[in-house]
């Protein structure tokens, strides 16, 4: 377990105070349909452990990865006007389904807010896997969508891109349920095919599957190589608040994480902190 990680999510921030320091340490607010995004804000604490991050998880209304694009555009908007409300200084969409909705209108609409999205870690896993089969997981409407037909049209001469959506495995991590025989199963329908014709890597296209990568790797073997965007996003965070001026000065201090969540039963608010500081 990661130290830093376990210290930040026991502290608590008074977000209306917030609003009367300078901009540069107000909070940056990172969002989901869920608890996936959990994958992302951790490595952005590893990245910034001295900025305040605000998780904000949608799971009233996940998953977004069966709905239309137009819904989804919807919801991310109200939900990045309320985090404009409480002051945040930069958006992190940490939702794949979301960021091929909405983060081009988002930016258009938010020319002063900084805004980072999140897509499939295809680059890196064509690149680095010349001509092999790279089979990419991800929810139905981000493997239906424009931005993605487009990332695969970049990098399909380099490798055999086998783009596979996964509708229904977002819920098991939802209800804490990565590592369970009931997600194995799940993984044995759904890749079957390629426990029968190996690939060579796989792509975690939703930032749900980190929580269940132990369980794709059980299935698939421990040959395959595991991909996802988290890391990236959180390096160009980093990049996109100090082009702004927006870090915070002092380094030396470790910031808080704050979790709100649409449906914020117990549980849930439990398995939040519980994702955080799980390696
Ligand atoms: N975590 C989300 C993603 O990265 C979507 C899961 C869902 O709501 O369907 O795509």
């Amino acid at each position: 377990m990661n130290d830093t990680l376990t210290q930040i999510v026991r502290e608590e921030v008074d977000l209306e105070g917030v609003k009367k320091r300078p901009l540069k340490e107000h909070p940056i607010a990172v969002f989901d349909s869920g608890v996936g995004g959990i994958s992302v804000l951790r490595e952005m604490v590893k990245e910034m452990p001295w900025e305040d991050f605000l998780f904000y998880g949608d799971s009233k209304n996940a998953p977004y990865g069966t709905k239309t694009r137009d819904e989804v555009r919807e919801i991310t908007f109200r939900h990045v006007e309320e985090f404009r409300r409480e002051g945040v200084k930069a958006v992190a969409i940490a939702c794949n389904t979301a960021t091929s909705a909405a983060v081009r209108a988002l930016r258009i609409e938010y020319p002063d807010l900084p805004i980072v999205g999140i897509e499939p870690a295809v680059k890196p896993a064509c690149t680095e896997n010349p001509g092999k089969r790279v089979l990419v997981m991800a929810t139905p409407m981000t493997i239906r969508e424009e931005k993605f037909h487009k990332l695969m049209d970049r990098y399909r001469d380099m490798a055999e891109i086998i783009p596979l959506p996964c509708a229904g495995l977002m819920e098991f991590v939802e209800k804490g349920k990565a590592g369970s025989k009931e997600v194995r199963e799940f993984l044995k329908q759904l890749l079957w095919e390629y426990m029968e014709h190996p690939v060579d890597a796989v792509v975690l296209g939703c930032t749900h599957y980190p929580f269940v990568q132990k369980d794709i790797q059980a299935v698939l073997g421990s040959q395959v190589k595991i991909y996802d965007g988290a890391k990236g996003t959180a390096r160009e965070l980093h990049r996109r608040i100090k082009a702004a001026g927006l870090e915070r000065e002092n380094k030396n201090r470790i910031g808080h994480v704050v979790f709100q969540n649409s449906a914020p039963t117990k549980t849930k608010m439990a398995l939040c902190e519980k994702l955080l500081v799980q390696e």
